[in-house]
């Protein structure tokens, strides 16, 4: 794998900054237009606080998650954090990554924002992005597909299930609030995490 975590946790980084904007936006309309405000603050503490010659990529994820626990705050930041941390203690001591990891990270970052959240599919959060790109990412692989080829598939699962979030009424967080006003609306977390495996692949692709 090209580079290290920090490079990887870079341009996740660099990836959510550049949407600040559009992301704020998307919450605006459902939510209290803070999402990108939050997620942005939240990786620029990120890379502030992770070493960068840091090679034990759970080590790293376990400092990015912590660090996004006390920094980004709202809904997103608890949830996001207990993720990376999750992702931190599946990839504890290891300096690379295979296939097979990258779907214990998936699974354990989706245990671990459900047991925090309490959601479940559906219910036009982040998971509606998370959790079908790790059906598929799991199928690929069992298929002999390779860690980026599946990916990609994946990422294809997370795009359609931000627009499944248009059609669905939220029934979690803020914008619950809005009932059937909330349908016609993109979710912002669900969003996020797109962008985040987007830049993943990135990283794996070496770009
Ligand atoms: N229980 C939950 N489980 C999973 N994701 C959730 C949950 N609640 C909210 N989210 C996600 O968090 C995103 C909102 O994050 P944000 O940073 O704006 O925090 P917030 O303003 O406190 O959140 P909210 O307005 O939803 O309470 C939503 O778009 C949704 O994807
Ligand atoms: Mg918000």
């Amino acid at each position: 794998m090209p580079g290290s975590i920090y490079k990887c946790l870079s341009l996740i980084g660099e990836r959510i900054i550049a949407n600040k904007d559009y992301l704020t936006e998307l919450d605006r309309e459902i939510g209290d237009s803070d999402h990108g405000i939050n997620m942005a603050r939240g990786f620029k503490a990120v890379l502030e606080k992770v070493n960068p010659d840091e090679s034990d990529i759970g080590a790293a994820l376990k400092k990015a998650g912590m660090t996004l626990l006390s920094t980004v705050g709202g809904a997103s930041g608890p949830l996001y954090g207990t993720a990376y941390m999750e992702a931190g203690k599946i990839l504890a001591g290891k300096t690379e990554i295979d296939s097979q990891d990258m779907k214990a990270v998936f699974e354990a970052s989706i245990a671990g924002i459900q047991k925090r959240g309490k959601a479940v599919r559906g219910e036009k959060t982040m998971l509606d992005a998370i959790i079908p790109a790790s059906e598929t990412y799991a199928k690929k692989i069992s298929e002999g597909a390779d860690m980026i080829h599946a990916l990609d598939a994946a990422i294809e699962s997370a795009h359609e299930g931000v627009e499944y979030t248009k059609t669905i009424i939220a029934t979690k967080g803020r914008a619950s609030y809005l009932g059937e006003r909330s349908i016609g609306h993109q979710d912002p977390g669900a969003t996020s995490a797109t962008l985040m495996l987007e830049a993943i692949c990135d990283y794996l692709k070496g770009k």
